[in-house]
């Protein structure tokens, strides 16, 4: 580990930088879809999307893809400081290139700090838990937290009142009617959700609950049943925000994966689940729905549901494609 101040060594610094791509798979993505590919430059990394992996039907325009790489980016940014680098992003460094989204490069060192270790800890223990909350609200200095930490990605965490997670509950009610009845959108959730598949993407059956939780916001209809069994508690103890920020263009979309990760291995180290709802921000009429509840004040990018899901028995993790088919070095 690096913990002083001089230039890093050459063969070690590109060890390190493997292994932050490596270290970045484990980010979370929209439907375990990993859109994105790492290549490896002296003192640098490269992001790219990979729209392979994009999703046309419920993501045309690339939002909830550029979410997912802003959160592989924020994920290597942490290992790479709990290792004692000092890092630059250069967003969308190639007018040419709109697909290479980030260039993240090493500028020096710097000292390793308990929270930046804790901090990369997190990432092998953070979840998407869809099991219903426990009747136990999340500790405000917990929420402060998460909101602390979006906001160093620049983006910012609505709480929503009692009132405003009815009118939510509604919002997302409409999303996933429209979605369900549009075959090329369960199509495309039938590719990525459920059942087995051999290259390391999507969502196992193990982590769909097994029937359709008790909530007053409805959680994503997968369509299918899956195995992963929830108890009979009902989200009243559950804390929904907005995640959002001053652009809806994919700089803001960038920052959102960043915070969206940054507030998420907060939340792991707090005890606090998270599960995102992105359908209500999927289709353009119930997102400027989600917009009217922040009152002019930014743009929406995701829903968020927090609380305690409790016994340490949490899902198991997700499957993840192996690291030689999405990071290359600069001479391959
Ligand atoms: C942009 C984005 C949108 C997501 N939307 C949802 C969602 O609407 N419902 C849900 O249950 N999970 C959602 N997720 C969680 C992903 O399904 C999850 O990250 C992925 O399956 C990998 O699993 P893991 O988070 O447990 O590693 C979303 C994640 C991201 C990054």
């Amino acid at each position: 580990m690096l913990t002083t101040t001089s230039q890093p060594d050459v063969d070690q610094t590109g060890t390190d930088m493997r292994e932050a791509a490596v270290v970045a798979g484990l980010a979370p993505s929209i439907h375990n879809t990993q859109p994105w590919r790492w290549r490896i430059r002296p003192a640098a990394l490269e992001l790219w999307a990979d729209r392979t992996r994009q999703l046309p039907a419920s993501d045309p325009d690339g939002r909830m893809l550029t979410i997912s790489c802003g959160a592989a980016l924020h994920h290597a940014r942490i290992y790479l400081a709990a290792q004692g680098y000092r890092t630059l992003v250069l967003p969308y460094p190639d007018p040419d290139y709109p697909d290479h989204v980030a260039h993240l490069g090493i500028i020096g060192r710097t000292p390793v700090t308990d929270a930046a270790t804790r901090r990369c800890q997190a990432v092998a223990l953070r979840r998407t838990d869809r099991r219903p909350v426990l009747p136990r609200l999340i500790d405000d200095k917990a929420f402060l937290a998460l909101s602390m930490a979006a906001q160093a990605q620049g983006c910012y965490l609505h709480p929503l009142r009692r009132d405003q997670v009815i009118e939510l509950a509604s919002t997302v009610a409409h999303a996933q009617d429209a979605q369900l009845a549009d075959d090329a959108w369960r199509d495309e959730l039938a590719t990525w959700a459920g059942g087995t598949r051999p290259d390391g993407t999507g969502i196992p059956d193990a982590n769909i609950p097994d029937r359709q939780p008790q909530t007053t916001v409805a959680q994503r209809d997968f369509d299918r049943p899956g195995t992963l069994h929830i108890g009979n508690e009902h989200d009243t103890a559950a804390t929904y925000a907005i995640l959002y920020g001053e652009q809806d263009d994919r700089l803001g979309w960038l920052d959102a994966g960043q915070a969206l990760s940054a507030l998420w291995l907060a939340a792991t180290v707090w005890d606090v689940s998270v599960m995102p709802l992105s359908a209500p921000i999927e289709i353009p009429s119930t997102r400027q729905a989600v917009r009217a509840t922040l009152s002019g004040i930014g743009y929406p990018y995701l829903v968020l549901r927090f609380g305690t899901t409790g016994d340490g028995k949490g899902p198991a993790p997700t499957p993840r494609i192996p690291p030689d088919r999405i990071i290359t070095t600069e001479d391959e």
